[in-house]
């Protein structure tokens, strides 16, 4: 059980990659974490710890979303992180790229993070942030190398799809973080990325605790830093 000083993160995409890292990191710095994944994954089982409670939810359906946040009840969470996301056929330019993926890839990325948001908003408690796993790739300004088309646009649909989420509830005033993890090695990161998924999530992971509660829209890297949109 949770004592009453203690914060509580649902992080939702935790098999692998940063979502189980950024797992890793709450339980170690004293949270108490409820993390999804779609099917059993051996580094959450790998875990075991008592503050950490696996539940499972596919973020593009809608109706298991929904059985998610019937079966957690009325619990509170002072951070809500939608991790989970796609980088399918990345390396195509969008005519190369069915309709059909491209559509998926638009939906997984940006549709289902704000529509799990929207779900599960009721859920945040009072000084909590909302967060989303987008990229420095879903800048717009930033786009002066080309590449990950179906990717890119997907991440820039995120990050004005959160924004107008914010709008959307602005009489609430939520902490609405968008936030980049940096280059990291991870099955979609790839073997050559810049830096390894400790030290992505450890800086994730400070920047939250520095943002936690604060009204309003940050697009942030790893280490604090504001992006241009
Ligand atoms: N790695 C990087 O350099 C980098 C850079 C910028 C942004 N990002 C973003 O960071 C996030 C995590 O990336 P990663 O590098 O950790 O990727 P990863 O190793 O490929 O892991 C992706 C995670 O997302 C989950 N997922 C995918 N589709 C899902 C769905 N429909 N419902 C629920 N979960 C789903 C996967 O679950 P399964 O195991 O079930 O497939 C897995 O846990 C993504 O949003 C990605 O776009 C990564």
């Amino acid at each position: 059980m949770a004592n009453d000083s203690q914060k509580r993160a649902l992080i939702v995409g935790a098999s692998r990659g940063l979502g189980l890292g950024l797992v890793e990191t709450f339980l170690a710095r004293g949270w108490q974490v409820t993390a999804t994944e779609r099917r059993p994954s051996q580094g959450l089982a790998a875990l075991n710890s008592a503050a950490l409670r696996v539940e499972t939810a596919d973020i593009d359906d809608d109706a298991g979303v929904a059985s998610l946040h019937d079966r957690l009840g009325p619990e509170r969470y002072d951070l809500i992180f939608v991790v989970a996301g796609v980088a399918t056929q990345a390396h195509d330019p969008v005519h190369a790229v069915s309709r059909e993926v491209a559509a998926q890839v638009y939906l997984t990325n940006a549709v289902s993070p704000i529509r799990f948001l929207e779900a599960f908003r009721d859920r945040l408690a009072p000084g909590g942030s909302l967060a989303v796993m987008s990229s420095i790739l879903g800048s717009v300004a930033l786009n002066e190398t080309g590449g990950w088309e179906t990717y890119r646009a997907s991440k820039a649909a995120l990050n004005t799809l959160a924004r107008s989420f914010a709008v959307r509830h602005r009489a609430e005033s939520p902490s609405v973080l968008i936030l980049h993890p940096g280059w990291v090695r991870t099955e979609m990161g790839g073997a050559e990325a810049d830096i390894d998924v400790e030290t992505s999530v450890a800086g994730l992971a400070d920047v939250i605790a520095a943002q936690l509660g604060r009204p309003g829209v940050q697009y942030l890297d790893y280490r604090g830093d504001t992006l241009a949109w």
